[in-house]
């Protein structure tokens, strides 16, 4: 079973092998323990190449082999859980006849049942995955009178669970077949040429002319254009719309990573999203919104709910929301929040965070808060995305596309945008008025400008990573808004730098994780200001004092004119004096650095992570 796969599709004048192979490395942060391609080619037949691994070792097989020509083909890379990384198991998947191929991102859940039925009818299954199954069952549905969409169309209805597939048959070249459910599958429109891909990414080089197909579909693709129909067979309603980046925003653009381009978009990212959302009478404008003010009005608790470093924008949005607004916000990791029959009704809002907008777990969340009557609104970088397509309102982060499997730049546009989202709750609500609203904007409008700043003070972050690359554990204090910056600092470099590495909040410590302290174990705290929080700067000094005494090496996270740390820290960091509920956005930012020249000292691949893949599409 495979769950968060590149998936990509071509019928063209063009070489289908190159489409693919350029779609596939640009969609390898999806996925890369395996990849594959199939092509229908010029002599009628249908061939395909696979291999475990990085895409390269692919290409390693093509570049010996003899060529695969042809106009018509797909193309998958893949991120394993059931099926091991193997050769065998990489897709495409055929039938007996070696015929059609499949492509699939998602899980067939009664894959068992029918590989059973498959097998106990004399199909022979070659792979461990779930994929195989749909090759099996298109072989017996395929008709050439009726063609393949027609054959899809009876396959899906068997399947359960989530899934993308793609694919072609030998006897149709000239058509690629694609059906979805719960997972995603865009349509590239080019001139005299179509593509599919799981994202925009996989075509963005050919065009930025897309259609998001809508749950339940089947789309038949051929160089003259698209058909789309549903589950049902009947002719069925898509979205296009135009890709807002290009084809450089896919591309390094001269840096050796994607991090370190990505860490370095985030002033950008901050600006686009907060970009025209003030109005003249200081209200913030979202961008989707089917809710009324009267519907605002009446919500009374909120929940936050999100995955990974998206949920530690929630812990954030917590402070900031409940601070304007003076409704209670609880902030929850999606997968938690689903299962535990959380108390909600139609004055709820849940707010579901999801740069990709594909999260399995979030999307979960949202259709349970709906089921209740709750009002979600979603925040995503991801237009027309499965998670604000099922929202009542929308606000769109404009981060731009992060290929970085490690968020950075989307973490910051969400922090932004859940600012954007608290003061818009409190203008509806009446806890500001326009003129207060107006104020915190300017402030906010600031904040590219302190992360620029931040940006320019990393060189000796660097150093400090490289000095503290061999340390097996590090650990992160923060109090207040500090503490969710300290979960993320741990987590970049857990899943960077493969080390141990935990948040606390400083005033735990004495609670347990003190005893972690040993001669030499780094301590990264993010400081409070002084300014506006003194009681909380002078207990956080006392907090680095008990693990100094314990022989912890002290970095700590300062504003500009915080001297009083000096005496208590080995290392500073010094950022700008910020605001605290904005603070986040610019301490994040060493902590991002630190992670990844860490892990770059180590000689880990910082784009691709082991093990990951940049959107989880199961739960
Ligand atoms: C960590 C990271 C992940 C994501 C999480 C949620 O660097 O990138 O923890 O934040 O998988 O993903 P989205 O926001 O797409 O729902």
């Amino acid at each position: 079973m495979d769950r968060v796969c590149g998936i990509v599709g071509y019928v063209g004048p063009q070489q289908a092998l190159d489409v693919c192979l350029e779609g596939l490395r640009r969609l390898e942060y999806r996925g890369y323990d395996s990849a594959g391609v199939a092509v229908v080619c010029a002599d009628g037949t249908l061939r395909t190449a696979r291999r475990a691994g990085e895409l390269r070792n692919l290409e390693k097989l093509l570049a010996d082999s003899e060529p695969l020509e042809g106009t018509t083909g797909m193309g998958h890379t893949r991120w394993a859980t059931h099926g091991g990384p193997t050769d065998g198991n990489a897709h495409p998947h055929t039938d007996c006849q070696g015929v059609l191929a499949v492509v699939h991102n998602g899980i067939i859940e009664n894959h068992v049942a029918l590989r059973a039925e498959l097998e106990a009818a004399g199909h022979e299954l070659a792979s461990a995955t779930d994929t195989e199954v749909v090759a099996h069952l298109l072989e017996d549905a395929y008709d050439p009178v009726t063609g393949l969409a027609a054959a899809l169309t009876v396959v899906v209805n068997r399947l359960e669970g989530a899934f993308t597939l793609l694919v072609t048959h030998a006897g149709e070249p000239g058509l690629v077949v694609g059906g979805r459910r719960s997972s995603p599958l865009v349509i590239g429109v080019g001139r005299g040429e179509t593509f599919l891909g799981s994202d925009v990414a996989a075509f963005i080089g050919h065009t930025r002319d897309a259609v998001e197909l809508g749950q339940d579909q089947v789309v038949e693709v051929r160089r003259t254009g698209y058909r789309v129909t549903g589950f049902d067979g009947l002719p069925a309603e898509t979205l296009p719309f135009h890709v807002d980046w290009d084809l450089a925003a896919a591309e390094k653009g001269g840096h050796d990573y994607f991090m370190q381009k990505e860490i370095l978009e985030q002033p950008t990212a901050i600006e686009d999203t907060l970009r025209g959302r003030l109005t003249a009478d200081g209200r913030i404008t979202l961008d989707e919104e089917r809710l009324s003010d009267d519907d605002l009005r009446e919500i009374d608790k909120v929940f936050v709910v999100g995955c990974g470093s998206t949920y530690h924008a929630g812990l954030l949005a917590k402070y900031a929301i409940e601070h304007w607004t003076r409704i209670p916000v609880e902030v929850e990791m999606a997968s938690e929040f689903r299962y535990r029959d959380p108390v909600l009704d139609r004055n709820t809002l849940v707010v579901a965070i999801s740069q990709s907008g594909e999260t399995a777990d979030t999307l979960e969340a949202v259709r349970h808060a709906k089921t209740q009557k709750a009002r979600v609104l979603a925040i995503s970088n991801t237009n027309g995305s499965q998670i604000p397509r099922e929202s009542d309102a929308v606000l769109y982060t404009r981060a731009g596309l992060e290929v970085c499997v490690a968020s950075t730049k989307c973490l910051l546009a969400q922090i932004t945008a859940t600012s954007l989202l608290g003061l818009a709750l409190a203008r509806v609500l009446g806890t500001k008025d326009g003129e207060e609203v107006a104020r915190e904007y300017d402030t906010l409008e600031a904040m590219p400008g302190l992360v620029a700043e931040t940006l320019t003070r990393m060189g000796p972050v660097a150093d400090l990573a490289r000095e503290l690359s061999p340390s097996p554990t590090v650990l992160f204090l923060g109090r207040h808004v500090g503490y969710p910056v300290a979960l993320e600092g741990a987590l970049k470099l857990k899943e960077l730098a493969y080390v141990h590495a935990e948040g606390f909040p400083a005033g735990e410590l004495k609670h347990g994780p003190i005893a972690l302290i040993e001669q030499g174990v780094p301590v990264v705290v993010v400081m409070p200001s002084p300014r506006s929080r003194g009681v909380l700067h002078q207990k956080v000094l006392s907090n680095i004092a008990e693990v100094r005494a314990r022989g912890a090496r002290t970095i700590v996270v300062a504003e500009d004119g915080d001297d009083a740390v000096l005496p208590y820290a080995e290392h500073v960091i010094r950022v700008p004096q910020t605001p605290t509920l904005y603070s986040a956005l610019v301490t994040t930012v060493p902590l991002q650095v630190l992670a990844m020249e860490f892990a770059l000292a180590r000689g880990l691949d910082v784009d691709k992570p082991r093990n990951l893949a940049k959107s989880v599409t199961v739960e």
